[in-house]
């Protein structure tokens, strides 16, 4: 933490005098995210460096776990345990199940259109006065097939012991809400937990300004929504778009404060393409299209040990003496 609030400090100096001195032989501080997550392989076809995402249908797939055996995701738990067990302090892995919402009625114009026709002009309007996907589209029919796809296949999943999520993230839209419900609701009791943060690439389409608060509460009784979150939609504008960098940026710093705050190990996110790219980038995984209603899981970790001034935990804070171990055991079945 020590070297982190240096280099704070640092950046704003160099703020503070580049107003003073914008001379071209001023040299610019460096910007960065200081959280370093890394991507367990070895464990997901959708790590290895061959996956082809074309025509990949992670449901029939028992969701890409490379091990078949008949005891996989008993083995694939222990190996995440152990890795937590064995972890120092300053490392934890999490398995995150990252999902895209099923089609929407924006889903279903685009295809409609073509991309090129959608981008240019149909995604800045409401309506084409037959299907309407703005504010907020909603699912399809389809949509919601695909949704209840994804619950059946982790249904078949849970007979052969899957970790289930313990947590169940959503983007605040409406198509991400009501995918997350129909996933999970008739097999865990977890109610989702909003995230604003999680919501697709903000500005100009208009499927992608959200409802407001009462709406939303309304639809999805009971979840937890930040206490941040405005009753109107304040970060959408029909003029601006945010680009994938800064969309990754700030996908990055709600996993930073998820690594922070949450202690569960298996967490699910329920999403749009665009944070799903996003959350690529963010962790450093490959990237590939992911179909509506599909979904990827990724196991991340949260390694500081290589840093010669450590993040000083809130344990450490609070003065904790857990033995620390750097060693990082390998998968069983490798
Ligand atoms: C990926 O798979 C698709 C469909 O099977 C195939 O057409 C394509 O050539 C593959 N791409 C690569 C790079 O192997
Ligand atoms: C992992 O699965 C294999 C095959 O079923 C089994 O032989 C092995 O004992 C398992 N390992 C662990 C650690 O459970
Ligand atoms: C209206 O949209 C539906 C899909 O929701 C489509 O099947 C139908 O062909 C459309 N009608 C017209 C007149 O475009
Ligand atoms: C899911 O939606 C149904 C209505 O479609 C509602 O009764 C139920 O409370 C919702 N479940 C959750 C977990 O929000
Ligand atoms: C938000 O709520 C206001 C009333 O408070 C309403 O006029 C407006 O249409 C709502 N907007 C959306 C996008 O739902
Ligand atoms: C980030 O983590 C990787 C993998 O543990 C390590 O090789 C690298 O040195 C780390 N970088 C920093 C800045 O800590």
């Amino acid at each position: 933490m020590i070297g982190v609030v240096a280099l704070a400090l640092a950046v704003l100096t160099t703020t503070h005098a580049s107003g003073l001195w914008t001379d071209n032989n001023w040299v610019n501080g460096k910007t960065f995210s200081p959280t370093n997550y890394t991507v367990v392989t070895g464990l997901f076809v959708q790590d290895e460096p061959t996956f082809n995402a074309t025509g990949y249908n992670v449901l029939t797939d028992g969701f890409g776990l490379l091990d078949k055996s008949a005891k996989r995701w008993s083995n694939f738990t222990d190996y995440i345990h152990r890795l937590n067990r064995e972890a120092d302090d300053y490392t934890t892995y999490k398995v995150i199940y990252i999902a895209r919402h099923g089609e929407g009625y924006h889903n279903q114009a685009e295809s409609t259109y073509g991309t090129p026709a959608w981008n240019c002009y149909w995604s800045l309007q409401n309506t084409d006065g037959n299907i309407t996907w703005g504010p907020d589209a909603v699912l399809t029919p389809n949509g919601v097939a695909q949704a209840l796809a994804v619950n059946a296949a982790w249904k078949e999943q849970q007979q052969a012991g899957v970790p289930l999520p313990q947590k169940l993230y959503s983007s605040p839209m409406r198509r991400s809400t009501s995918t997350l419900n129909l996933t999970w609701s008739d097999i865990l009791l977890n109610k989702g937990y909003i995230k604003e943060m999680f919501r697709e690439s903000i500005g100009l389409h208009t499927c992608d300004q959200r409802s407001n608060l009462s709406i939303i509460q309304e639809a999805n009784p009971g979840w937890q929504i930040d206490k941040s979150f405005t009753f109107h939609d304040e970060l959408w504008n029909p003029i601006y778009e945010e680009q994938l960098n800064q969309q990754a940026l700030r996908v990055r710093m709600l996993l930073n404060e998820i690594f922070a705050t949450d202690p569960s190990t298996f967490i699910s996110i329920t999403a749009h393409s665009g944070v799903i790219n996003s959350f690529f980038v963010a962790v450093g995984h490959q990237r590939f299209g992911v179909q509506t209603g599909g979904f990827v899981p990724v196991v991340v970790s949260w390694p500081q040990r290589d840093m010669s001034f450590r993040i000083t935990k809130t344990a450490e804070l609070m003065r904790s003496d857990r033995s620390r171990q750097s060693h990082i055991p390998q998968p069983p079945w490798q």
